[in-house]
């Protein structure tokens, strides 16, 4: 057959491929979540999360100078206190002594210098409840008494000197009032990582037992409908009018089509966040040998990274960082 057009003459070669290739995935895009758990005397795997762990102080320590030396662009932090503290306002989120905020302490002393350290500002892991914020007399959650909460809480992580906080609670107007709490206290160069679009996931299990969460019911009348596609485009005007520095949205895999719509409508750079139960899925299918787990992982990432995402939190990117260098 000559005179049809042939798109695999540029697919015949490693070489042609690469040259050709329109997406990239290096390590400096990906960011790895950690847990550091309270009274841990060394790490303890994740049992729905096999591979990840929550970590005392020191192995966290360790952990985070192999993924800055595997070449990661940042690290994200969420914090697991011990389950006789948390209380129904989640005070150990805001003190200074809480487990989070002594990690963040220690990942800014050990590795503060050679990466990007991202605090995960919400209450859920403490409070006893499990939700993400005040729960009125009602049993509904109090958005602007929560809003509140997350200021005081920003303030305490800005003060470990982490250089991002991730506004992972979807309360209406938390993003504007957590900017205006840290800039009233001279915290100027504190950035934002809001999470834009944030929905009601089921693949959201496994994380739930990562931070030992205690929630009973679920957090559909403040997280996302996965029905709904034109909100994200509210809720990303809203974060970016009250001044996110970079926009998320969670979970990835099942939301591209929310991702690529965000990225072409974003004046800020764009993450996404590949979660518990995208890497539960991957894990325990390669594990009974159902998929070739590299692959699967790359691909993953590549559609994220093709989506639209300009940062991945994937729970991967250590290893990953290592096979990309
Ligand atoms: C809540 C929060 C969640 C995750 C991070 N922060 C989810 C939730 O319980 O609603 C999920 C991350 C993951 O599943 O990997 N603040």
């Amino acid at each position: 057959m000559t005179g049809i057009d042939r798109p695999r003459r540029l697919r015949r070669t490693p070489a042609l491929r690469r040259l050709v290739a329109e997406t990239t995935l290096e390590p400096r895009h990906l960011v790895l979540p950690m847990f550091v758990a309270d009274g841990l005397a060394e790490a303890r795997e994740i049992s729905s999360m096999p591979g990840v762990y929550q970590h005392s102080l020191d192995s966290l320590r360790k952990a985070a100078v192999e993924a800055v030396e595997a070449g990661v662009g940042g690290l994200m932090l969420f914090g697991v206190p011990l389950a006789g503290d948390k209380d129904a306002v989640g005070s150990k989120a805001v003190d200074p002594e809480g487990i989070l905020n002594r990690g963040l302490r220690a990942l800014a002393a050990e590795v503060g210098d050679a990466t990007v350290i991202m605090a995960d500002t919400c209450l859920d892991e403490f409070t006893d409840h499990g939700h993400c914020g005040v729960v009125a007399a009602d049993g509904s959650v109090d958005n602007d008494a929560t809003v509140d909460r997350y200021v005081a809480m920003a303030l305490a992580q800005a003060e470990t000197g982490a250089d991002l906080l991730g506004t992972s609670g979807m309360m209406d107007g938390q993003v504007g009032a957590i900017r205006a709490g840290l800039d009233a206290a001279g915290h100027l160069d504190t950035a934002i990582l809001a999470y834009a679009a944030k929905y009601a996931s089921a693949f959201y299990g496994p994380f739930r037992e990562a931070v030992a969460s205690s929630l009973q019911g679920d957090r559909r009348t403040y997280q996302q409908d996965p029905a709904n596609r034109v909100e994200s485009l509210r809720e990303l005007e809203l974060d970016l009018a009250e001044g996110a520095d970079i926009v998320m949205v969670k979970p990835a895999m099942s939301y591209l089509d929310i991702l690529r719509d965000v990225a072409d409508r974003a004046t800020v750079p764009v993450a996404a966040y590949q979660i518990s139960g995208e890497y539960a899925m991957i894990t325990a299918a390669a594990e009974r040998g159902w998929i070739d787990r590299r692959g699967a992982i790359l691909e993953s990432l590549t559609g994220i990274r093709r989506a639209g995402a300009d940062i991945v939190l994937t729970y991967w990117a250590t290893e990953a960082s290592h096979w990309l260098r």
